[in-house]
């Protein structure tokens, strides 16, 4: 149903930050309104198994809130790629995107896993995401690794998410 488009404007929130491994034509820094950055999706495929599913991002509403990321534009074929990289409960919907760097607006998508599939997990304390995600390790790599480099990439876009950096505290105290 994209295949009209010249290209569309992807939103990355979670590994898509420090991770496009797909061609883009460019890439802005973006954020969106009304959503927050939770770990609260299981990953089967990428950071966990099925029998030990890891924590990853997804995003929760909320209204107000803000989310910083990554915004990349690509041709309509990059999302064949990346619908099959991010399954596992992930949609992908329409939202409006916020450049950081320069003024105005564009529509993008950004993949979403809401509390209604099956890898689900919901909310924890920071301490016990930590804890489970120090734990974890899939095909992609360990649990840790895609949130220290989120973290570490939030900080080169200069930008604060307590969630994210309150698991990373955490996850640095239990990791010693
Ligand atoms: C993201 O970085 O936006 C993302 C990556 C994988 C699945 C869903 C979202």
């Amino acid at each position: 149903p994209l295949d009209h488009l010249e290209s569309v404007w992807l939103f990355g929130y979670g590994s898509l930050i420090y991770k496009a491994d797909f061609p883009y034509l460019q890439r802005k820094p973006a954020c969106i309104w009304g959503w927050q950055r939770r770990f609260w999706q299981g990953s089967h495929d990428h950071r966990g198994t099925p029998e030990a599913p890891g924590r990853v991002a997804t995003l929760v509403e909320v209204p107000g809130a803000r989310c910083a990321g990554m915004a990349y534009e690509v041709t309509p074929e990059v999302f064949d790629h990346l619908d099959h990289r991010e399954k596992n409960g992930y949609l992908r919907v329409f939202t409006e995107l916020e450049w950081l760097d320069a003024e105005g607006n564009a529509e993008g998508l950004v993949y979403m896993a809401s509390a209604d599939n099956e890898a689900y997990l919901g909310p924890a304390s920071e301490a016990d995401i930590a804890t489970h995600i120090a734990r974890s390790e899939g095909p992609s790599g360990p649990n840790s690794e895609y949130l220290l480099k989120l973290a570490e990439a939030l900080r080169e876009l200069d930008e604060h998410d307590d969630h994210v950096f309150a698991i990373e505290r955490e996850l640095l105290k239990q990791l010693e």
